[in-house]
C-alpha cells in the first residue's frame, strides 16, 4: 500500500460531549495504515508539508460538500441474525429467540447458507460505515470460521465469539452446546484460529469469549470461559441486565444480581463488553468501572425487547465506558445512523418532563438527556475504548478507520444552507445522515468500500 493524503474538513470526538471540526486538514496515512501527521492550516510548515508528500502518496481533495469522520464500531451485532432483521420484533425475547433465534442460528451448518449470508452482512455494514463489529456468531465452529475469514477477506475489523450455551433448561435440544467440555473446547479452538489469522490481516480479526447470557450456560461453563478468557487474555461478551425476566431469571438461579454473578464468575474484566446493561443499579455499575468493563448500548432493541431505556448519561458520570450497538437483529437496522439516533431520541424521553398544572406528577429523571456530540463519541471513541483499540480519533498513531461523508450524495436526505456551521452540518448529518452519504469507507488506511455511483 503507498501512503495516502487527504486534504479536508474532518469532525471528531476527542472528549465525552464535545467536537472538534478539523478544517481544510492535512492528514498522512503511511504503508501500515496509521495516521502519522495531522497538520493544521495554522501549522508554519503546512505548504511544505503539502509540497513534500503530494506526488508521493495517494492523494484526495475532498470537496466542500464533503468531510472525514471516524468509522463507526458497532460493539453488538448477531451475525445469524441478520436475515431477519426487521421481523420478529413483536414479541417478547423468550419467544423470539425460541422461535425464530435458535433455528435460524442452527441453519448456518449450511456452510454456503453461511458463506452467501456473511458476505452480503459484512458488504452491507460497510457500506454503512462500520469499521469495526464486535459479533456474536452462533454455536458451531465452521460458520464461525466463515465469517471470520470473510471479515479478514472484505477489510473489516472484527472481534467474533463463538456463542457458548449449554444449559439444558433454557437452551433447546437442537442448538446446544452437547456438555460444558465441549462448549470450551469448541471456544478454544476459535480462539487459536483467529489468533493464526489475526497474523496475516493487517486490521486484526480477534476470538472473543462468548457466553450467550447467563440462562442458557450453566454455572460450570460460565466458570470454565472465565478461566479460558484468562488464560488467553481474550476479550468477553455476553448480555448482563437485558430485561425483567433474564434480571429475575438469574436472581432466582444464582442468588444474585446478574453483574455480580458475572464477576464472580470471572466475566467482568477491562476487556469486557456486556451488551444492553438496561437494569444495573449503581453498586453494579460500579463493578463495570472498577473492572473496566463496558457496556454495549442497544437503544433500538432495548425498546423494542426490554420496553425501557437505559440510563446511559447516568452510567457515562458514573465513569462506565459506554460503546454503541445495532443489536442485530434485536434491533432492525445495519446502521449506526439509526443507532446514534435512537440513542439521542431514548434519552430525551427519559429526561424529566415540563411540568403543567395539571399534570403536576414528577416523571423522568433530570439530566438523563444527550446529544449528536455524545453519541457521536459512543459510536467511535467508546467502542474503540471498550475494544482497547487505537482508533476512532484523528490523531497521530491512531488506525486510519474513517468515512468520506458526502451532504450532496444523490437521492440525499440532507441539506446545508451557507448559513449552517460546520457544527449545524455535523448535527443534521447524524439526524439525515444514510447510507448514501457514504462515499468511501477505509479500515487500517485500506480503501474497503466505495459508493457506486460516485
Ligand atoms: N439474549 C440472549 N440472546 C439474545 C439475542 O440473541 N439477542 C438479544 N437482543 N438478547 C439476547
Ligand atoms: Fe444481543
Amino acid at each position: 500500500m503507498k501512503t495516502l493524503m487527504i486534504r479536508g474538513n474532518a469532525f471528531h470526538t476527542p472528549t465525552l460531549g464535545n467536537v472538534e471540526v478539523l478544517q481544510d486538514y492535512l492528514f498522512l496515512i503511511n504503508e501500515d495504515g496509521v495516521l502519522t501527521d495531522v497538520v493544521s492550516p495554522t501549522n508554519d510548515n503546512y505548504d511544505e508539508f503539502y509540497e513534500t508528500h503530494r506526488n508521493h502518496a495517494d492523494y484526495i481533495h475532498l470537496k466542500d460538500s464533503q468531510f472525514l469522520l471516524p468509522g463507526f464500531i458497532d460493539t453488538h451485532v448477531h451475525a445469524p441474525q441478520w436475515p431477519q432483521a426487521g421481523k420478529a420484533l413483536h414479541v417478547d425475547l423468550p419467544t423470539w429467540l425460541n422461535t425464530y433465534t435458535f433455528p435460524l442460528e442452527n441453519s448456518y451448518q449450511d456452510e454456503a447458507f453461511a458463506q452467501t449470508v456473511y458476505a452480503d452482512l459484512i458488504d452491507t455494514l460497510l457500506a454503512n460505515g462500520t469499521t469495526t463489529s464486535l459479533y456474536f456468531g452462533s454455536i458451531h465452529l465452521e460458520p464461525n470460521r466463515i465469517l471470520a475469514q470473510l471479515c479478514a477477506d472484505k477489510g473489516q475489523r472484527a472481534f467474533i465469539g463463538n456463542v457458548v450455551m449449554d444449559d439444558i433448561s433454557q437452551s433447546p435440544d437442537f442448538y446446544r452446546n452437547s456438555s460444558p467440555e465441549q462448549a470450551v473446547a469448541t471456544t478454544e479452538s476459535f480462539l487459536s484460529f483467529t489468533q493464526h489469522l489475526s497474523k496475516t490481516t493487517p486490521q486484526g480479526i480477534y476470538g472473543v469469549v462468548t457466553p450467550r447470557f447467563i440462562p442458557t450456560c450453566s454455572d460450570e461453563v460460565l466458570a470454565d470461559l472465565g478461566k479460558l478468557a484468562s488464560t488467553y487474555d481474550a476479550p468477553i461478551q455476553s448480555h448482563c441486565s437485558e430485561g425483567d425476566w433474564e434480571h429475575a431469571y438469574v436472581q432466582e438461579r444464582t442468588g444474585k444480581r446478574d453483574t455480580q454473578a458475572l464477576y464472580d464468575f470471572g466475566l467482568l474484566t477491562n476487556k469486557t463488553v456486556m451488551a444492553h446493561c438496561v437494569f444495573l443499579n449503581d453498586e453494579d455499575a460500579l463493578l463495570f468501572k472498577q473492572s473496566g468493563a463496558s457496556i454495549a448500548h442497544c437503544p433500538v432493541s432495548n425498546v423494542l425487547f426490554a420496553n425501557a431505556i437505559a440510563p446511559i448519561r447516568h452510567r457515562l458520570e458514573q465513569g462506565v465506558n459506554v460503546g454503541l450497538a445495532t443489536d442485530i437483529s434485536g434491533g432492525y437496522s445495519p446502521s449506526m445512523f439509526d443507532a446514534m439516533r435512537q440513542a439521542i431520541l431514548s434519552s430525551r424521553t427519559l429526561e424529566d418532563g415540563v411540568h403543567h398544572t395539571l399534570a403536576p406528577e414528577k416523571r423522568g429523571c433530570p439530566n438523563s438527556r444527550f446529544d449528536f456530540r455524545h453519541a457521536l463519541y459512543m459510536a467511535t471513541v467508546g467502542g474503540a475504548t471498550a475494544l482497547s483499540l487505537q482508533t476512532g480519533l484523528f490523531k497521530p498513531g491512531y488506525s486510519f478507520d474513517a468515512l468520506l461523508i458526502d451532504t450532496q450524495a444523490p437521492d440525499s436526505n440532507l441539506r446545508t444552507y451557507d448559513f449552517d456551521t460546520p457544527e449545524d452540518i455535523l448535527q443534521k448529518t447524524i439526524f439525515l445522515g444514510q447510507r448514501t452519504n457514504i462515499v468511501s469507507t477505509w479500515v487500517q488506511g485500506r480503501s474497503v468500500y466505495k459508493r457506486k455511483n460516485n
